[in-house]
């Protein structure tokens, strides 16, 4: 309980800290955040109940989140990365920020058209945008639902402001993480330069043709990614292909909810089927994504719930290519072996193969470095960080023995691992160990053509 609201009192002082740095907003956010971190503050330190507790998660937490409505950007994607968090955060949080995942508020339709016609030109003739409410509306964007020459489509059209807003953002973010957290400032960029490629969708159509293409490749059908339509394609605009089914996310809450009214005795049988097709889903989505990063080399860093459509068919329809990172083959055998490292517990060969790829930390320090590979990209269950929550584990390694060099090209690709281990955590997986599930494929790809002129292949 307390580790919870530690972790809480974590993200508003990074908001909080955050907001100090913005200009003209900062007023409005801290009208928010003072009142919240106080009351916390003092609930932890009269040691108030966990009932009152709750009711002060009940009470703030629509506070918190008209706050990150109110100021948009960035904070969307920190009340995001949040909300997935479903074992570390109250549930009163939980069911507000998970909101955050496909629920702004819609700018209005017609300025949205305008923009439309205005960038795409002589194209947007043929293009018919549906009136009425976007099907989606995310961070920077909003989606809509449109026919273009006969075919169903839906096009993404980008907040023009959100960007420059965004821009000021980060480098607030920066200025302080220099000054008081300069652990994080390898990560800060990666994520700042991942984003500012965010901002051009002419990027994430690429990024979608390329995805789909490897799959085809390897005859994957259990897996949809939207195709592009090219004639509908520029800097804040992105056609493409329609794909049906509410988000995984909202399909799994609604059968929760109908289970939750049946009697209580007649809800076990329902409740292991939902489990087992979740866990089908999630298998799914681990050996995809496991074959995106050690046979492709191009990934998508942020599969999280609000990504992943359920369609009709049974198929998983996969979105939002924003994200999608590249490593090069050199990084992509050091990553395979530090995975077959993982899996199978040798953490001398883990530490080896986490220090080829190019991290180094102060002291070297060989227990400390076995820890981080771990928490990067294999487990970070309790019994794994020590009875922490992870976040504080990583401040913990990072007192024991700083990163002084992380790997750039990696940095993505462990929040991609980390996403997957919160969905399974989420659907109820014990002890996940994502390495091992990854070790198949992190053998194929050691002993492909490509990978073998580079270096033997383990027996
Ligand atoms: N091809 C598609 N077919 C059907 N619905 C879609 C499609 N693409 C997007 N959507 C809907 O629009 C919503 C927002 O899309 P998307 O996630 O791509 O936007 P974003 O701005 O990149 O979001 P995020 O902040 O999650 O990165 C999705 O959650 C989904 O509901
Ligand atoms: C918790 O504290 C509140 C007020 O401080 C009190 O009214 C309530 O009875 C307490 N609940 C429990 C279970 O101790
Ligand atoms: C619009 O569609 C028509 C018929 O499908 C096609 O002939 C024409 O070239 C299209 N115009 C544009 C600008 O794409
Ligand atoms: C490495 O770090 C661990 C944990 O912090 C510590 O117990 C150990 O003494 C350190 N080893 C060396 C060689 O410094």
């Amino acid at each position: 309980m307390i580790g919870r609201v530690r972790l809480l009192l974590a993200a508003i002082a990074f908001l909080k800290r955050h907001a100090l740095l913005g200009v003209g907003r900062t007023l409005r956010s801290y009208k928010t955040l003072i009142p919240v971190a106080v009351e916390y503050k003092h609930g932890l330190d009269t040691g108030t109940n966990a009932t009152a507790m709750e009711a002060m998660h009940a009470r703030n937490a629509p506070r918190v989140l008209a706050m990150i409505h109110n100021l948009k950007g960035l904070y969307t994607k920190v009340g995001q990365v949040l909300s997935v968090r479903t074992d570390e955060l109250p549930a009163a949080y939980v069911a507000e920020l998970s909101t955050l995942q496909d629920a702004l508020p819609p700018r209005p339709f017609r300025g949205v058209r305008a923009q439309v016609r205005r960038t795409l030109g002589r194209a947007a003739r043929n293009l018919t945008l549906a009136d009425g409410p976007p099907l989606g509306v995310a961070s920077i964007g909003q989606v809509h639902r449109a026919r273009f020459g006969g075919r169903d489509v839906c096009v993404k059209v980008q907040d023009e402001r959100c960007r420059r807003q965004f821009k000021s953002d980060m480098a607030g973010c920066r200025v302080f993480c220099q000054l008081f957290s300069p652990g994080y400032l390898a990560m800060l960029d990666e994520i700042r330069r991942q984003f500012d490629t965010e901002f051009d969708y002419r990027h994430e159509a690429a990024n979608l043709d390329e995805i789909r293409a490897n799959l085809e490749a390897r005859g994957e059908r259990r897996v949809v990614v939207p195709k592009s339509v090219p004639a509908l394609v520029t800097r804040t605009v992105l056609g493409m292909e329609f794909l049906r089914g509410p988000t995984l996310l909202s399909y799994a809450k609604r059968r929760v909810a109908a289970i939750e009214r049946l009697p209580f005795f007649l809800r076990a049988v329902p409740y292991a089927f939902l489990r087992l097709e979740l866990g089908r889903y999630y298998r799914v989505l681990v050996e995809v994504h496991g074959a995106q990063l050690l046979l492709d080399g191009c990934f998508n860093g942020d599969p999280h719930p609000g990504n992943i459509l359920k369609s009709p068919d049974g198929t998983l329809g996969l979105i939002d290519y924003g994200q999608v990172k590249r490593i090069d083959d050199v990084m992509r055998r050091r990553l395979c072996l530090l995975m077959l490292a993982l899996a199978d517990d040798d953490d001398d060969a883990v530490v080896d193969a986490f220090v080829a790829t190019g991290f180094r930390t102060r002291d070297m320090n060989r227990t400390v470095i076995a820890k981080y590979a771990h928490l990067w990209f294999n487990r970070d269950d309790r019994r794994s960080t020590d009875g922490m929550e992870p976040m504080k584990y990583y401040d913990e390694l990072n007192l024991a023995d700083p990163t002084v060099a992380v790997p750039e090209q990696l940095i993505l690709a462990s929040r991609m691992t980390w996403l997957l281990r919160c969905f399974g955590q989420a659907i109820g997986v014990r002890d996940v160990r994502l390495a091992r599930e990854f070790r198949a494929t992190a053998l194929a790809a050691l002993r492909t053509p490509v990978m073998l002129a580079l270096g033997p292949a383990p027996p």
